[in-house]
């Protein structure tokens, strides 16, 4: 079964999902997609109900305009003043900003000339390993330099350490002009970095109410670097838009988001396959497979269903790239466990292609690739790496953007989005939290002596007074 969309749309192709193609015991039948569609068309009337009554605010990004021209006046102001963008943010408050700069850059914008880059460099430090900081302030100069720390809760202790660090060596260098040099985006009203930005006088942007970290890049936590590096804010979110309208359909075969949420369900749940493979066949889209890791791992990954009852569910998500790890993991997809799905993302018109020149005609292992493009070969390797794994009957989807341009990176992740709450609804979770995050940082503010955590650290203590260490 496909979908393929109007002309110009993102196609989803589950061909090599169904049981006539990767046999029964891997594959889906028709049977089970009908099945499942009245549970899937109930949960889109849901859904509707939830946005209308507000609960559902990620949905809203793509239309809130005004928070564009606000960040595309800011990015104007900053035109020219700065050399350097440091975002300083972990989990879903770096990613997105990765994924967008890693699709619609320059794939060496560092590099590039000042004149010949279309905005500031960028630089996310998404770690807080001293030798990742130590480097970071070894290349840049603070003066040629804008901070923008985001973070939803204001609180996330790596972030906060940055802005810290960030604070003593801004003031030190620049005296009261300091604050100029950090822009907040965080919570309306909540958190320690919205005191402290309402304090020191930051600009701020605000992440709005209920948007969590991993569904906010189409919020200013995505948009304002995206800006800033020079992308194209605006057709992201039309792109966005576009993808909204098509989604409004609660009919499985002509939604391309809640079809790939029932594949994925029905495919752990029913057919063992609780391991999910996003392989890009574009190097531009690595990141957002690796966005798309932790949107899945996170919102799905849960201990508890919505009735409360012990699970222990979600999908393993893995990111790969391809042609790269056909050289380091396919050898495992097509021969190892089959306990594995895959979704291809795929480009059908790069950017630039670049032709092959015909060199060494009379070399067998060159000649077929003289006068051919790397485009092709590209293409040609993700075909034959998804006939190696349909042939040894490893499920297999692609995801294919007409191109990579603004609009089609908006529409994609709006995509990956609404498939992520609709699988939520599938697997009875609650997408939208992360107790298991919150439980390993309440155990480091514990460790840190944050003040408050002193029962926890207590118990931390005691437990591993009673633990005889096997260290070798
Ligand atoms: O998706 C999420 O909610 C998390 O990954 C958060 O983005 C991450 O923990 C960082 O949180 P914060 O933005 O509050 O600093």
């Amino acid at each position: 079964m496909s979908t393929p969309g109007d002309t110009g749309e993102i196609r989803y192709d589950t061909t090599n999902v169904m049981a006539d193609r990767v046999g029964p015991e891997n594959g889906l039948s028709d049977a089970e997609l009908a099945a499942i569609a009245p549970r899937v068309a109930g949960h889109h009337d849901a859904l509707l109900a939830e946005r209308k009554a507000g609960r559902l605010p990620f949905l809203d990004l793509p239309h809130a305009r005004d928070t564009v021209d606000a960040i595309e006046t800011f990015a104007a102001s900053a035109r020219g003043r700065f050399e350097n963008l440091v975002v300083l943010g972990i989990g879903g408050s770096a990613l997105g900003t990765i994924a967008l700069h890693g699709a619609l850059g320059h794939p060496f914008h560092n590099l590039l000339a000042t004149e010949k880059r279309p905005g500031t460099r960028l630089f996310v430090a998404d770690n807080i390993d001293p030798v990742l900081m130590q480097g970071l302030l070894d290349v840049i100069d603070p003066a040629e330099t804008l901070f923008n720390v985001v973070t939803k809760s204001g609180e996330t202790a790596e972030t906060v350490s940055q802005l810290m660090l960030v604070t003593a060596l801004l003031r030190d260098r620049l005296g009261s002009a300091w604050t100029d040099h950090v822009v907040a985006t965080t919570d309306p009203v909540k958190g320690a970095l919205r005191r402290i930005a309402d304090s020191e006088g930051f600009v701020t942007f605000e992440v709005p109410e209920y948007v969590g970290g991993r569904f906010s890049v189409l919020s200013p936590v995505g948009l304002l670097p995206a800006a800033l590096v020079g992308l194209d804010s605006r057709t992201l979110l039309t792109g966005a838009e576009r993808m909204d309208a098509r989604l409004q359909t609660g009919r499985l075969e002509r939604n391309p988001a809640y079809l790939a949420a029932a594949v994925h369900y029905l495919l752990d749940s029913k057919h063992g396959k609780s391991i999910a493979v996003m392989m890009s066949y574009s190097h531009a889209l690595r990141d957002v497979a690796d966005w798309f890791r932790q949107l899945w791992a996170e919102s799905l990954g849960k201990a508890k269903s919505l009735d409360d009852r012990t699970v222990h569910i979600g999908q393993t998500p893995v990111k790969a790239v391809g042609p790269t790890d056909q050289h380091s993991q396919v050898q495992l997809y097509v021969e190892g466990p089959a306990d594995k799905m895959f979704t291809f993302l795929a480009v059908d018109e790069p950017a630039h292609d670049v032709g092959i020149p015909d060199e060494y005609p009379d070399v067998e292992a060159c000649a077929y690739l003289g006068g051919r493009t790397f485009g092709e070969l590209l293409a040609a390797e993700r075909t034959g790496t998804a006939i190696a794994l349909t042939e040894s009957a490893r499920p297999n989807a692609t995801l294919t953007l007409p191109r990579l341009d603004p609009a089609a990176l908006g529409a994609l992740l709006l995509m990956l989005e609404v498939q992520t709450v609709m699988a939520g609804r599938l697997y009875n979770v609650n997408p939208f939290d992360q107790p298991g995050v919150e439980a390993g940082k309440v155990a480091a503010y514990a460790l840190m002596g944050r003040k408050g955590h002193e029962k926890r650290r207590k118990e931390i203590e005691e437990a591993s007074g009673h633990t005889q260490p096997r260290i070798i």
